[in-house]
C-alpha cells in the first residue's frame, strides 16, 4: 500500500535526566529525576508526520531489551506501520540527554541496533521506498545507509527529504538527491567543509552544488530556505520553551507530512515552524509533539 511518509531511520529510548546545570569536565553532579521516553531522530519523525495525520511506515531496527516496548511505545500510539522495524540481537539505541534548567540539552547516542539498519536490510522495504510520495532519512544509521536509501527513492520517483543530523559528510550525489535538504547552522557548515557559514549563504551554496530545495533550521533565529532559485526566510514562533529535545525531529516530521499533501517546500516550512514551537513547550520528543487539530503556536 503506498504511504504518504516512509521513514527509514533511528530508533531510540531516550533517558532525559533533569539537572540543575550541565557538568563541567571532570565534575560529579547531583541529578533531580530521570524519565525514559521514546526517542530516535526517525521515530521522533515518524511520529510528528503520523500525529498530524500523515499515513507513515518506518523502517528500522530495536533490541530485545526492556528499552524496546519504550523506544516502540510512540510509533505505535501514533499508528505508525512497523511492517519493517526489525528486532535483532542488539541493545536498543539509547540516548542519555542532560537536560538544564534553562531548557538547554546535550545528548549522547549510543546506536546499539540502529547501527544493524544496512543498506542490504533496506533493501527489503524497496517497494515502501519507491511507493510512497515522501521518504525521510537522517544520519543516525549508517551513512553508507543513507546514501543508499538516496538512490532507492531515486529510481522509484519518490521525494527525498534528507535531514544530515547529526552532522555528517555525505557523497555529493546523495545530498542532491535531497528535494528538500534540511539541515542546522553547524550541519550545513559541515556539508559544506567549513566551521561556520552564514544560513542564507549556505542555503544558496548548497542548492548551487544541484540541490533542489534547502532548509536551513536557526532555533528561536527561525528558519531560511532555498527553492526554485529563490530565498526565503520565515521566523520562529514566540513560546516558553520547556524543552528543546527533538524540536528538529518534529520540524522535519511535519514539514514531510507539509509535502505528502501538496504543500510547497515553503508552505511546508510554516506549518513545521509552529509544529516544532508546540514540541518545546512540553518535556521529551514524541510526547511533546502535536495531533492534527490541536491548536498551534
Ligand atoms: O533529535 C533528538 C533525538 O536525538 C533524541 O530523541 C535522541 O534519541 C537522539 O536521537
Amino acid at each position: 500500500m503506498a504511504r504518504d511518509v516512509v521513514v527509514v531511520g533511528s530508533i531510540n529510548a531516550d533517558l532525559i535526566l533533569q539537572v540543575e546545570r550541565h557538568p563541567r569536565p571532570g565534575e560529579t553532579l547531583l541529578g533531580r529525576t530521570s524519565t525514559v521516553l521514546p526517542g530516535g531522530k526517525g521515530a521522533n519523525q515518524a511520529v510528528a508526520a503520523a500525529r498530524l495525520g500523515a499515513d507513515v511506515a518506518m523502517v528500522g531496527a530495536v533490541g530485545e531489551d526492556a528499552y524496546a516496548a519504550t523506544a516502540l511505545a510512540g510509533l505505535r500510539d501514533a499508528g505508525v506501520d512497523l511492517t519493517h522495524v526489525r528486532t535483532v540481537d542488539a541493545p536498543t539505541g539509547l540516548a542519555v540527554v542532560t537536560l538544564s534548567d534553562d531548557g538547554e540539552n546535550t545528548i549522547v547516542v549510543l546506536p546499539g541496533a540502529n547501527a544493524t539498519v544496512t543498506p542490504h536490510r533496506v533493501d527489503d522495504a524497496e517497494d515502501l521506498v519507491a511507493g510512497a510520495r515522501v521518504c525521510v532519512v537522517q544520519a543516525e544509521i549508517p551513512l553508507a545507509t543513507v546514501a543508499h536509501v538516496a538512490r532507492l527513492a531515486a529510481a522509484g520517483g519518490t521525494r527525498l527529504v534528507l535531514n544530515v543530523a547529526p552532522a555528517a559528510e555525505l557523497p555529493p550525489e546523495t545530498v542532491a538527491a535531497a528535494d528538500p535538504l534540511v539541515v542546522n547552522e553547524h550541519e550545513a557548515a559541515i556539508l559544506l567543509g567549513r566551521r561556520y557559514a552564514d544560513p542564507a549563504e549556505s542555503a544558496r551554496e548548497l542548492a548551487a552544488r544541484g540541490v533542489r530545495s534547502v532548509v536551513v533550521t536557526l532555533g528561536v533565529g527561525g528558519v531560511v530556505g532555498v527553492a526554485d532559485g529563490a530565498t526565503w526566510s520565515l521566523p520562529a514562533r514566540r513560546v516558553d520553551a520547556l524543552d528543546t529535545t527533538g524540536a528538529g525531529d518534529a520540524f522535519v516530521g511535519a514539514l514531510a507530512a507539509g509535502i505528502a499533501d501538496g504543500l510547497a517546500v515553503e508552505q511546508a516550512a510554516a506549518l513545521a515552524t509552529r509544529v516544532a514551537a508546540a514540541s518545546v513547550t512540553r518535556l521529551g520528543a514524541q510526547p511533546s509533539y502535536p495531533w492534527r487539530g490541536d491548536d498551534l503556536p
